[in-house]
């Protein structure tokens, strides 16, 4: 496993692979990896000869008030985690690497962006779809594979990668839950074991949503209220929101009469914790 801390390193490498006609296939992370990552880096395998991890967290992505300098670090664990999986090199470059003095280029997305995450997090997905495509970019990625957990992330990146014309095939991996159905996310880390009891509410309010769906009902506003009524009312608490899109434009509805995605933000205590759920009328 070569390791690449600069963005020449990252260039050249990938320049070498592709004259040897390998495929290249992009494991964009933020570090502090869990199995979540570990199943993204296994399944990249299936979509060509070369693997690379990127570790890097991007300050761009992070709003003022948010845990840009808490956010969980542990590259040495990193480094030993991705060793036994055949990972052929991981990228960990420094913010001034990919972000140079005078760096003043962005790349931002349009409606699919908006809501949800998009509208509680200014600016979280032009810094996402800007390091995205930097990390295209550097690593001459054929393929990058993305978890679903983080649905409207996939669906800006799906979106700029055809828009652009970028020529990267993008691969969703479905999200990696623990046995009690909590996504997996590096910010669980930050959880009590009060709150990691608590968050398991997150997934089961999606599966109640989808209950009721399964049992007739259509309506966003009814079937909202019974995602509602599955979360008790706790200080530790804040639903950031709770919405009912459009599987493709992220469009809120009022019926499921089509493809749809039931999505969360729930905050426990300090740490906010997304999740969604497919909903197929
Ligand atoms: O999903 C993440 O970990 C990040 O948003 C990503 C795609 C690595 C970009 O920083």
């Amino acid at each position: 496993m070569e390791r690449l801390t600069d963005a020449a390193a990252m260039r050249a490498w990938a320049r070498r692979e592709a004259a040897a006609g390998r495929r290249i296939v992009l494991v964009p992370t933020m570090g502090f990896l869990h199995d979540g990552h570990l199943a993204l880096v296994r399944a990249a395998r299936a979509h060509g000869e070369r693997v690379v991890v990127s570790i890097f967290v991007n300050p761009t992505q992070f709003g003022p008030a948010e845990d840009l300098a808490a956010y969980p670090r542990d590259l040495e664990r990193d480094l030993a985690l991705l060793a036994p999986l055949g990972v052929d090199a991981v990228f960990t470059p420094a913010p001034a690497d990919l972000y140079p003095p005078g760096f003043d280029t962005f790349v931002v997305p349009g409606k699919l962006a908006a809501p949800l995450c998009g509208a509680r997090r200014p600016g979280h997905f032009r810094g996402v779809a800007t390091v995205v495509l930097i990390l295209f970019r550097l690593t001459g990625c054929a393929a990058a594979v993305f978890g679903e957990k983080d649905y409207q992330q996939l669906a800006v990146i799906r979106r700029m990668t055809a828009d652009l014309q970028l020529g990267v095939e993008i691969v969703a991996h479905p999200t990696v839950r623990e046995p009690d159905g909590l996504a997996m996310s590096s910010r669980n880390s930050y959880l009590s074991a009060d709150e990691r009891r608590l968050a398991t509410l997150v997934p089961r309010l999606l599966e109640r949503i989808a209950g009721e769906l399964a049992s007739g009902t259509r309506r966003v506003p009814d079937l909202l209220s019974a995602g509602h009524a599955a979360l008790p009312d706790r200080p530790e608490l804040r639903l950031d929101y709770l919405e009912i899109v459009d599987a493709e434009t992220l469009e809120p509805l009022t019926t499921v009469d089509r493809p749809a995605v039931a999505a969360v933000a729930l905050v426990v205590g300090t740490t906010r914790l997304i999740d969604n759920r497919r909903l197929i009328p």
